[in-house]
């Protein structure tokens, strides 16, 4: 079996790499790919918005299966248009991809079915908005409605912050179309949890939960992210929360979309938070997580090429899992999720990989014999081990070992599950 992973980051890496190392899979290429990943896989210079290339290089190469990573080309079609041309993907539709593209359709799905989540309101003139905000009082949750890379949420501890909040979606346009249009939500608190699944014709196959860091620095604060650093499993949130959010929000998800004349194919990302009511929706994403997929998908025991397979011609497969824990740590470069420098050069990186220690590369690029910085998230080091502090461990003595001028990273990733 051969196949096309579409995207370029550690997420990417980490599915290909899960491919590669499928003893059913005898070709992996990935579109576009980064340089890092050039040495185990097949990278082709094709963008994820270049359908008709893709889909061209697909039946040049009789590629069975190519597999979406990044939310952009779902939300605009490529299952669509490659399902068109009788070629098979595995994503949702762009009807369905909404899911995570709009806020606002996933809020009224939920409320339609009462799949629990933060009450909210839907607004695009700021007055109305900033009404609501000083009725509500702070803390308050902003949300642009569209895509904005895991950088267009705001939770606002305070009225002032709320109201400037407003300012820069939709007075600014921070993000552009997708702020002009903003939910407000109820703020929650409690221990979050990122619960994934792969999904098609109804069937559903779980994934072990994981936890992802989505602010910038130590002990959780600084901006929002697109993810610092996760691990899997999530020892403080028990199987019965689990099944809890499995009968309450996945299925229920599933079926709704269906009726709705939207089914879902893909992966379902549940970003969950446990409150004193119980698990509740915090955002559905319509693609694997980016830091989740690299501390979730190694821990696959099964050959994914063959699950694959059998998913999407509707055979049984049970899906095994390694007990071992795993723990990821992201390199940004400085400055991120602001502007970053690019070409700074990184340390040696092959030195890292050794045994259960892996690196994902997400932006990184070759540059005579040396990495360099290319992106603001660089690249993760993960490791597995029998517990989730050995993991831990590992992976900041790797760090540890290496100059990191120009880049930083999270000193405590998997602080709440080890204290
Ligand atoms: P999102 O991009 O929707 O995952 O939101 C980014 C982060 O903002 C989440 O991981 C949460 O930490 C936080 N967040 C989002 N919605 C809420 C909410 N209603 N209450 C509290 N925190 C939230
Ligand atoms: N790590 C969260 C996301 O991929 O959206």
């Amino acid at each position: 079996m051969k196949v096309l992973v579409i995207g370029s980051g550690g997420r990417e890496h980490a599915i290909a790499r899960q491919f590669a190392n499928s003893p059913s899979v005898s070709g992996v290429f990935v579109a576009p790919g980064n340089d890092g990943m050039n040495q185990e896989v097949t990278c082709v210079p094709i963008g994820v918005l270049e359908f008709a290339c893709l889909a061209d290089f697909v039946k040049k190469n009789q590629i069975d299966l190519t597999f979406v990573g990044p939310e952009q080309p779902l939300a605009e079609g490529i299952v669509d248009y490659f399902m068109d041309r009788g070629l098979s993907i595995f994503g949702p539709t762009q009807k369905a991809a909404q899911l995570e593209g709009s806020k606002s359709f996933a809020k009224e799905l939920m409320k339609r079915y009462h799949i629990p989540t933060a009450s909210y309101d839907t607004f695009t003139d700021a007055e109305q908005a900033k009404d609501f905000i000083r009725e509500q009082g702070a803390p308050i949750v902003i949300k642009a409605d569209g895509l904005a890379a895991g950088k267009g949420v705001v939770v606002a501890m305070t009225l002032e912050e709320a109201l400037e909040a407003v300012d820069d979606m939709i007075g600014n346009q921070k993000f552009g179309d997708s702020s002009s249009r903003i939910v407000i939500e109820e703020f929650l608190a409690g221990e979050e949890f990122s619960f994934m699944s792969f999904v098609h014709d109804g069937k559903i196959h779980p994934m072990p939960i994981a936890q992802d860091h989505k602010r910038a620095f130590d002990g959780d604060e600084g901006p929002n992210t697109g993810g610092m650093g996760a691990y899997s499993p999530v020892p403080q949130i028990s199987n019965s929360v689990i099944e809890e959010a499995y009968d309450k929000v996945v299925i229920p998800t599933v079926e709704a979309m269906a009726q709705e004349g939207t089914p879902f194919t893909g992966i379902l990302y549940a970003g969950l938070i446990l409150t004193d009511e119980g698990p509740k929706v915090i955002e559905f994403n319509a693609r694997f997580g980016d830091p989740e997929t690299q501390v979730v998908l190694p821990r696959m025991i099964s050959d994914f090429g063959e699950f694959m397979r059998a998913l999407l011609t509707g055979g049984d497969y049970e899906l095994k899992w390694d007990q071992q824990a795993m723990l990821g740590v992201v390199v940004a470069s400085d400055g991120y999720p602001g502007d970053v420098q690019k070409g700074v050069r990184l340390p040696e990186l092959m030195e890292m990989s050794k045994g259960d220690t892996v690196v994902f590369h997400a932006g990184t690029k070759m540059e005579g014999e040396t990495f360099v910085g290319n992106g603001g998230r660089v690249l993760l080091i993960a490791t597995k081990a029998d517990t989730l502090r050995a993991a831990q461990e590992r992976v900041y003595n790797t760090l540890a070992q290496q100059e990191w001028n120009g880049f930083f990273y999270r000193t405590d990733i998997g602080w709440r599950a080890i204290q």
